[in-house]
């Protein structure tokens, strides 16, 4: 027995409580007991999650917590992953998965950030707490380089710690009376948040949608743009272009339609342009690019997956003046005041990365760090279009979405994991739209994403 095994022994022993009892402590102790694996394992294997312990607080549980389905989906994939690695300790398994980037951040982005930290080590370099909106000079780095002759000005972006966390504060902005509408498919986050302020309904398992959500399905049918006669109003959209994870992109006469379907309706749209540096054709890059979308749409958008910022967390949102509520309050200085309560801003450190990106040198470097998981989107898209398969997206995005009709999304996810230990998504946590698909992602190093094509091949020649 371990020091530690035999001081926690000797405390159980002495305790009366009923938290750490005699069998809990064995099923700790032999789920951890894996030689050479102690802290993989304790990371994955989680205590029952009906464990009681005990004493409970006379805090009632938020119910719209409580109606979320199992787990976000990033973490079920990770705990997945983590348990195939358990099984197959010798296996090399590859993620394609979540959409997390790999390659190194350019150099004259990481020297600008440590140029800046270095700073904050002198009396006068040293900065404490900044603009809640971001600094002046990013803010107008943003304008200039992203929305130039689209009226947009610097006061209207506000810089953040990354697009997700946006999505959460825009949702408290709107407060939980608000209905909602999503692409389906959609990155998770918005309907999460949606049902965790409460404006659904209970999950219905009958169908997979949360009440009094507006579910917008995308399918190749219908060229992943959702037929607009057959939505209901509602007051906010959220739309992804190129979305995540059909990787479709949505083109001018779509978003022009888009923008008429929001106005007629009063609605707002929040458009989530995190993966516009991938557009390779002429899809706009911008919900402003489209006449009257100032009046009826915010913008949400990142740094994460041009300049590889998913670690260092630095994105945006753009709130035009013309955006109105329905009092004619602008929904610009209701945001301004969340901001103000619920953040302190970006770190200053990622602000000075944020501007080094928007350099001309660090301009080039995210083109060529995109070009990188473009060419990488490329070789997964040949590989299963060899093999047959269906493919969409791709093009203007890093996500491959991969049709295995007839199938469960889960088990073609299985089937892959276990076949050929690489780890993908299946499309039917992103909406009950993906079922029957996968999304595989080009964020990962070249060998690895030959490698996992290779397997691939293997399994469905
Ligand atoms: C569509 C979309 N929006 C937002 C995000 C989150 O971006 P950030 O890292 O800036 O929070 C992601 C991340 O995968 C995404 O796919």
């Amino acid at each position: 027995m371990s020091v530690v095994q035999q001081s926690l022994s000797s405390f159980i022993s002495s305790s009366n409580s009923t938290f750490l009892s005699q069998n809990k402590l064995k099923f700790r102790v032999q789920n951890v007991s894996v030689p050479g694996k102690i802290s993989r394992v304790t990371k994955c294997v989680s205590a029952p999650s009906a464990e009681k312990t005990g004493h409970a607080t006379k805090v009632l549980r938020n119910e719209n917590l409580a109606k979320l389905q199992a787990g976000y989906l990033f973490p079920e994939i990770a705990r997945r992953r983590n348990a195939h690695k358990l099984k197959y300790p010798d296996a090399e398994v590859i993620s394609l998965g979540i959409g997390d980037t790999t390659e190194p951040i350019p150099d004259v982005i990481t020297s600008a950030m440590a140029k800046r930290a270095e700073a904050l080590s002198t009396l006068e370099g040293y900065s404490g707490y900044g603009a809640e909106q971001g600094e002046q000079k990013l803010r107008a780095a943003i304008a200039n380089t992203y929305y130039a002759g689209l009226g947009i000005e610097e006061s209207d972006i506000f810089v953040s710690d990354g697009a997700k966390s946006d999505i959460s504060r825009l949702q408290v902005l709107f407060g939980s009376k608000v209905t909602m509408a999503v692409q389906d498919p959609s990155y998770p986050a918005y309907v999460d948040s949606s049902v965790i302020m409460g404006q659904t309904g209970q999950f219905q398992k009958d169908v997979e949608k949360y009440g009094k959500i507006e579910y917008m399905k995308c399918v190749p049918e219908n060229d992943f743009f959702p037929d607009l006669s057959g939505v209901a109003r509602t007051d906010i959209i959220f739309f992804c272009s190129p979305n995540n994870p059909t990787g479709s992109t949505a083109s001018r006469e779509q978003l022009t339609k888009l923008v008429q379907f929001a106005k007629k309706n009063g609605s707002i749209i929040v458009y989530d342009s995190a993966y516009a540096m991938y557009i390779a054709d002429d899809s706009p890059l911008s919900i402003f690019e489209i006449p009257g979308a100032r009046e009826v749409a915010i913008e949400v958008s990142s740094f994460s997956k041009y300049a590889g910022f998913t670690g260092v967390r630095l994105g945006w949102t753009v709130i035009p003046k013309e955006l109105l509520f329905s009092d004619g309050f602008p929904v610009a200085k209701d945001f301004n005041r969340i901001v103000c309560t619920a953040f302190n801003g970006a770190s200053n450190i990622a602000q000075a990365g944020g501007l080094a990106c928007l350099s001309p040198e660090g301009l080039q470097a995210m083109q060529e760090t995109v070009g990188f998981y473009k060419e990488n989107t490329k070789i997964i898209v040949e590989t299963f279009q060899s093999l047959g398969f269906k493919v969409y997206g791709g093009k203007n995005a890093p996500y491959v979405w991969v049709h295995f009709p007839g199938r469960s999304s889960w088990d073609v996810f299985a089937e892959i994991l276990e076949k050929t230990h690489v780890v993908t998504t299946p499309g039917s946590g992103f909406g009950p739209a993906g079922e029957g698909f996968v999304r595989v992602s080009s964020f990962g190093h070249r060998s690895n994403v030959l490698e996992a094509c290779r397997r691939f091949k293997e399994l469905y020649k």
